[in-house]
């Protein structure tokens, strides 16, 4: 069995890949490898802060490692929040905040057309960077409709949809959500890999 780090403590995603993998591979969390240090998260993209993180686990743990880097650009917003979307708010402020924050700034916009991003990053001994990336097209509402998800998914409307990702069961998001396709290209690499051993 082939040991691969992914540079997360999010459980929930952990547990997912895990799921999906199956027996090939022992996906082991920043918590398993010893790993409490603040990652820098300094690039200017999806796939650099992605690679950024991959990077650190490679060069100061060793291990073969995935990351992943997400967010939602808005086109009304020059394609902000993008890679601040955590933040948008400011530090130390939650969804709600971020939430507030997007209505505000589209007020008034007709044009609410919005995606959601993921990139992959994946770092094995002797190879180049691999990216795997995944994205959803949809509209901003005017307001959060659904309870369901985190983030920004009260407020997106895949399209072709007329619910919001908050309104979605969790297989319903995950069969369109940008990192559902970006897990699901990961996953079919890494399991040509794992046919090769
Ligand atoms: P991360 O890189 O996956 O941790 O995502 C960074 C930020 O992007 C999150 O804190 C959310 O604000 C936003 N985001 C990413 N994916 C989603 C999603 O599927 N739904 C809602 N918000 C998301």
């Amino acid at each position: 069995m082939r040991q691969i780090v992914f540079a997360s403590n999010n459980t929930h995603k952990l547990r997912e890949l895990r799921e999906i993998l199956g027996e090939g591979f022992e996906v082991l969390g920043l918590a398993d490898i010893g790993c409490h240090d603040d990652i820098p998260e300094t690039a200017d993209s999806f796939e650099g802060n992605a690679l950024l993180k991959a990077s650190f686990v490679k060069e100061h743990y060793g291990y073969d490692c995935i990351a992943d880097d997400s967010g939602l650009e808005v086109d009304a917003l020059g394609g902000a929040p993008g890679i601040y979307s955590a933040r948008y708010a400011g530090e130390g402020h939650d969804s709600a905040a971020n939430n507030a924050r997007l209505l505000r700034e589209l007020e008034g916009k007709s044009d609410r057309h919005a995606r959601f991003r993921t990139a992959i990053a994946l770092l094995t001994d002797g190879s180049e960077p691999r990216f795997f990336n995944g994205s959803v097209e949809g509209e901003i509402t005017t307001e959060p409709y659904g309870e369901g998800g985190f983030g920004y998914d009260p407020l997106f409307r895949p399209e072709g949809w007329s619910k919001t990702f908050a309104q979605a069961t969790p297989e319903e998001k995950n069969a369109v959500s940008h990192r559902g396709r970006a897990v699901r290209q990961l996953v079919a690499y890494l399991s040509t890999l794992s046919q090769q051993l």
